[in-house]
């Protein structure tokens, strides 16, 4: 297996999706608010880049839910923020939820043209990487980033996933991008809390007062589910 990471959804435009598992990783939070939503009981997430666009979606399905964040606040009208926290099963079981966050929603939209495009995020990565293993196509890492530009968290979780493929002894080519994403996790290897806490999102979130949000996506393998993105919706498809 080739792996390779982008850093940004800019990225993804560079580069062949066609043929590959793509991972779409927004640590901190959309992608693990995506994974509690569904091990909740949610039927399906619509992801779209824009509130308008989430609006329209929900005037034409008025049983769907509003759900999204600009600067981790949520939207007025909205059903539901993007707390993982706010995902509870009285809330979301059975429900289609359209979705619209500043960064996540936005690489997932970008991402959509790989062969498989999969949720990932620190709950997941065991599960995540037995997915990928089984898919045996070449992974592309997608981080969602801050704005198209660098983020440490989402960088690491990619990394946390390269390592454990790499444990697995599968043949793996790592990028260059993949290798360093690697190097990054094995500075905080045990520690994934800690560098939550003190990336530049980890500290936004934490001086909002949603600390306790930063330590639920900390919850490494937490979660057996893998979420897929096919046909403009987010399902587990077992
Ligand atoms: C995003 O998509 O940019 C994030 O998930 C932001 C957040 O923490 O709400």
């Amino acid at each position: 297996m080739i792996i390779d990471l982008a850093f940004t959804p800019h990225e993804l435009g560079k580069k062949e999706l066609a043929g590959k598992s793509v991972v779409v990783v927004d640590a901190l939070r959309a992608t693990t608010t995506v994974t509690v939503g569904l091990e909740n009981g949610a039927a399906a997430f619509i992801p779209v880049a824009t509130i308008e666009e989430a609006r329209e979606w929900v005037a034409a399905n008025p049983d769907y839910l509003l759900a999204g964040e600009r600067r981790a606040m949520p939207l007025e009208g909205f059903h539901l923020g993007n707390s993982p926290r706010d995902y509870r099963p009285d809330k979301v079981r059975g429900k289609t939820i359209v979705m619209t966050t500043t960064n996540g929603t936005q690489a997932l939209v970008a991402a959509g043209g790989g062969a498989e495009v999969f949720i990932g995020s620190f709950l997941n990565l065991g599960a995540l990487c037995e997915r990928l293993i089984e898919a045996e196509r070449d992974t592309l890492i997608a981080c969602s980033g801050e704005k198209d530009l660098f983020c440490l968290e989402d960088t690491v979780c990619g990394g946390a996933i390269v390592e454990r493929l790499e444990k697995t002894g599968i043949p793996l080519i790592k990028t260059d991008a993949a290798s360093s994403a690697k190097i990054l996790y094995e500075q905080c290897e045990g520690n994934v809390y800690g560098m939550l806490c003190t990336c530049e999102w980890g500290v936004y979130l934490e001086g909002l007062g949603l600390g306790k949000d930063v330590r639920f996506c900390a919850q490494v393998d937490s979660s057996k589910l893998v979420p897929v993105y096919r046909d403009g919706r987010i399902i587990l498809d077992r």
